[in-house]
């Protein structure tokens, strides 16, 4: 008897207007996989009579998915702001420059994997240094699911960096031939860091290999106004990535803020999804974005943390800010969608919608035990009490994180 059932309340995300609450729920996992999901009652009738039953004091939600962050930014997380260029220019690229250090990456990636594992965080996408020994160190302590890129970048930036970038096509095929494409992202770092050439080349390697793809894309004015100088030819910043061959259903592209009408129909042609990134465009000052216009072209998303231009790797202080932002501007957000797109929205764009993101059979067993919800309240109103406080407090509130049915935070 392998089986083993925990008991507690359930909140399952559906869609991004549909949850599923059982308030005397059961999961039951073998072998790190979930083989039953339910009612207590319903599910306790389905197995044998010793099965081993583990109460939980909380309620049991599917573990937080981060589809955009920058693990070598996690030390430096809300310590500086500021408008993005200069932000980048003055602490980020000299931040990301340590990372040739490998006892430093060693000791940062176990420090970022705890700490997100503490928080919920139990699947994501990252951008590393561009260093190919701290890429792979980020791989070998990988805790949870993640997908990992070297960040590509040759132009415009300090040697410290282009220096180790392996942006050459032969030299980035020989990497990514060690790398197992499961967990790897071919991820040039942003289109001012690349000249065309360059660009269409990952492109060619892009219509190759088996791999996601994730860059940044019109995060800021100024980054608009500088690709416009690089590249006068393009009609829109999208187009830049569209003509590499850069633009497909694998591809992530961080917080799609400054777009016109016809790169929105360019990323809905081509199947590209938008990783949106609430808490960093509030903390670098960039604006809203425009979640009407997202949804009016059905572009999918899926939300992220974007650490270091966000303060924190809490997904709970993401979801907060994401139903804040939007609520502010008058647009109508619930938090039934701001769970399903921390958490099954963001497995879906990662390919990973058959695995995880949620509590159906089948699906791996990684979840987060959220504080227990007094029976007199709604489950809305007690999931939005769930997201309330400071961020120091949210990384903090999950009461543990299970990986594979076994606590790992
Ligand atoms: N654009 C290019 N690089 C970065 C980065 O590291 N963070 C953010 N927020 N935007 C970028
Ligand atoms: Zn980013």
């Amino acid at each position: 008897m392998m089986e083993k059932i925990f008991r507690a309340p359930i909140l399952n995300p559906i869609d991004a207007n549909t949850w599923r609450f059982y308030q005397d729920g059961a999961l039951g996992i073998d072998r790190g996989i979930i083989v039953r999901m339910g009612d207590f009652a319903t599910v306790l009738n389905q197995v044998d009579a010793d099965v081993e039953v583990d109460e939980l004091d909380g309620v049991i939600v599917p573990g937080f998915v981060d589809v955009h962050l920058h693990w070598v930014q996690h030390r430096v997380k809300g310590r500086f702001s500021g408008e993005l260029l200069t932000w980048l220019q003055g602490h980020i690229w000299p931040e990301e420059a340590r990372y040739v250090d490998t006892d430093l990456a060693q000791s940062a990636a176990t420090r970022f994997y705890s700490d997100v594992l503490r928080a919920g965080t139990v699947m994501g996408m990252s951008y590393s240094s561009p260093h190919a020994d701290a890429t792979q160190i980020a791989l070998a302590l990988m805790r949870g699911d993640w997908v990992i890129g070297n960040v590509l970048m040759a132009i415009h930036a300090p040697s410290t960096l282009t220096d180790y970038s392996l942006h050459d096509p032969d030299a980035l095929h020989a990497f990514m031939r060690q790398m197992n494409m499961t967990n790897y992202a071919l991820t040039p770092r942003f289109a001012p860091n690349l000249s065309a050439a360059s660009l269409k080349a990952l492109g060619q390697i892009a219509a190759e290999a088996p791999c996601l793809i994730q860059t940044h894309l019109a995060e800021s004015n100024a980054e608009l106004q500088w690709v416009k100088e690089l590249f006068p030819d393009a009609a829109h910043y999208t187009e830049v990535y569209d003509r590499a061959g850069l633009l497909t259903p694998r591809t992530i592209l961080g917080h799609c803020i400054e777009m016109r009408d016809e790169e929105w129909r360019c990323l809905r042609a081509r199947g590209s999804w938008v990783a949106h990134c609430p808490t960093s465009n509030e903390a670098l000052g960039n604006r809203r974005m425009p979640l009407e216009q997202v949804r009016a072209y059905n572009i999918p998303f899926a939300l992220a943390s974007d650490i270091g231009g966000g303060p924190s790797h809490s997904m709970l202080h993401v979801m907060q800010r994401f139903l804040g932002v939007h609520r502010e501007a008058g647009v109508s957000v619930a938090p039934q969608e701001a769970l399903y797109r921390s958490t099954k929205a963001g497995a879906e764009c990662m390919g990973r919608g058959s695995i995880g993101g949620d509590l159906t059979a089948g699906k791996r067993a990684d979840f987060v035990l959220l504080p227990q919800k007094p029976a007199a309240d709604s489950v809305e109103a007690w999931f939005e009490e769930c997201l309330s406080g400071k961020s120091a407090d949210l990384e903090q509130r999950t009461l543990g994180t299970w990986l594979k049915g076994e606590r790992a935070a």
